[in-house]
């Protein structure tokens, strides 16, 4: 399987360190990628330390019926390209199902704690076999299992656990489009094994590389649908799936993907979300015409701000949303942080921490800030300008506090099979903006469950 190790993001916009972070960023573009993937790449010296926070992350968006906002990132240390699931054999994970009803109308479902859950994850690597192996920690050796042991209690209130078989038979006769990229996928494989305790799913298609697929879950005849379009819009790609990059990716920032515009008549419930992909650098159309790039310090091109660009994305998805004539639930997940510390992805960043940060310990970093305000901010003028008049029904689902609290949950190391099991001390390329399965994301669903079927 390849890796995303596209350039990771422009690190903070905001932060006093841009002088610092341009210079390392003209360095890192003077360098090939192939360069940057091979074992003895450059490390270079730029540690992300927790930023200082922008703003405040509470998630305080509620408007018209919807709860929260907010969730992950990626296109940088992550693979976008999927590896094809192996056959394992089946059997019937743990995990209880009691059912406590809670009250979705009057808790912030996406403000709380995570606290400990000695009951564990819902499945497991033996009884799911879909999840794929970069995100298989079990499998791959990772030695701590802490990090399976933590729920998501928001103040005030509790999310039940995933119910598979009431999940299932109210999306009966169902289809479902999951819009977006790796991180899109590292959600679903989370959802088809909570969903597998109830019924195994059946893929029904695949494109190359397994990027989207779709799978069915015969005696429910419900459809799942993941989409792969990690811009949104309309894009030319050159980089193959090792993050190889022949030239900078073109956006044409007025323009909507036609993978996902063309499918979504068909679709009862729609989960969107941006991400990282967004950080990389990436000449901007508009028109047909350039109208800049975004961190191209080698061209001569004004610079593209992530601002502009992702909120008028971001304003076109809504766009269409509000005025199509199908009129699907319509799901958008916010931003996902990552956790390298030590480095970045590309300079030896780890994530080896095996505990969720307490509340205050670390506040995201300010590019995440930026992001996912951006996404309420455009979240909210859909649902109160536009949606109000329209009938859409549309939910954000606000991952990212939750998610930017779990820097132990990411797959790290263990993204490759035993990587230490011949040199203790062998250098392995982290990943910590994907995540384990089972693991911390599990609650994304558990979070939709009650967001569409709560009482
Ligand atoms: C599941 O993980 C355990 C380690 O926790 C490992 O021994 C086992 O081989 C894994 N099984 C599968 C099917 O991945
Ligand atoms: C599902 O579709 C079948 C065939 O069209 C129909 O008989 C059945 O009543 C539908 N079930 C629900 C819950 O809509
Ligand atoms: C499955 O659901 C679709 C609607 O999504 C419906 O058209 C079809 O008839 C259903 N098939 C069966 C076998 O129930
Ligand atoms: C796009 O191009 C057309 C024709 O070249 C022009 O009329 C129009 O104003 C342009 N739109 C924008 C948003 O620049
Ligand atoms: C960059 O572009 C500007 C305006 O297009 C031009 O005046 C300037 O000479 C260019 N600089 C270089 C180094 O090419
Ligand atoms: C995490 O990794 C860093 C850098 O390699 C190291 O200094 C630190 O001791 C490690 N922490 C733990 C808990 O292993
Ligand atoms: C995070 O924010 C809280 C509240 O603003 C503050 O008390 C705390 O010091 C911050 N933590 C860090 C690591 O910046």
């Amino acid at each position: 399987m390849g890796m995303d190790w596209e350039p990771w993001p422009p690190l903070q916009r905001k932060s006093n360190h841009v002088f610092v972070k341009l210079l390392v960023l003209v360095l890192l573009l003077g360098l090939s990628f192939r360069l940057l993937f091979s074992r003895s790449a450059v490390f270079l010296p730029v540690s992300e330390s927790p930023a200082a926070v922008a703003e405040t992350a509470s998630s305080t968006a509620v408007v018209v019926g919807v709860v929260g906002d907010a969730e992950p990132r990626e296109g940088s240390p992550l693979t976008d390209s999927a590896a094809p699931v192996t056959e394992e054999v089946f059997d019937d994970g743990k995990a209880s199902q009691q059912g406590t009803i809670s009250n979705a109308d009057k808790c912030d479902l996406f403000t709380g704690e995570w606290i400990p859950n000695p009951s564990g994850p819902a499945y497991t690597n033996a009884s799911c076999r879909f999840i794929e192996y970069p995100q298989n920690c079990l499998k791959n050796g990772r030695p701590d299992t802490g990090y399976l042991f933590w729920r998501w209690k928001p103040h005030g209130c509790d999310v039940p656990p995933f119910n598979a078989e009431k999940f299932l038979n109210a999306m009966r006769n169902k289809s479902w489009g999951l819009i977006g990229d790796s991180i899109l996928r590292n959600h679903a494989q989370s959802l088809i094994c909570l969903l597998s305790k109830a019924e195994e799913a059946v893929e029904v298609y695949h494109a190359d590389q397994y990027k989207s697929r779709r799978w069915l879950f015969p005696s429910h005849n419900f459809t799942l649908s993941l989409i792969w379009t990690p811009f949104l819009i309309k894009a030319e790609i050159f980089e193959n799936d090792d993050g190889e990059s022949k030239s900078e990716n073109r956006l044409h920032i007025d323009t909507l993907d036609k993978k996902w515009t063309s499918q979504y008549n068909n679709f009862d419930y729609v989960v969107i979300s941006g991400g990282q992909w967004f950080l990389k650098t990436a000449i901007y159309m508009e028109n047909n015409t350039v109208i800049g790039c975004h961190y191209c310090p080698k061209l001569n091109m004004s610079e593209v701000s992530l601002e502009y660009a992702y909120s008028k994305i971001l304003n076109s998805v809504y766009n269409f949303v509000t005025t199509s004539g199908h009129k699907p639930v319509v799901i958008y997940r916010t931003w996902t942080p990552d956790h390298f510390e030590y480095g970045e992805w590309f300079s030896g960043g780890v994530c080896n921490r095996t505990v969720p940060y307490k509340i205050g310990e670390f506040n995201g970093s300010n590019v995440d800030h930026v992001m996912r305000k951006i996404e309420v901010e455009e979240f909210r003028r859909a649902v109160v300008v536009e949606g109000s008049e329209t009938g859409v029904r549309l939910k954000l689902l606000d991952t990212y506090e939750l998610s930017w609290l779990r820097p132990d949950a990411h797959s790290g190391p263990y993204r490759k099979f035993h990587p230490f099991d011949k040199d203790k001390n062998a250098k392995v390329q982290n990943d910590c903006l994907h995540w384990c399965l089972p693991g911390a994301i599990d609650t994304w669903n558990d979070l939709i469950m009650e967001l569409i079927l709560g009482e």
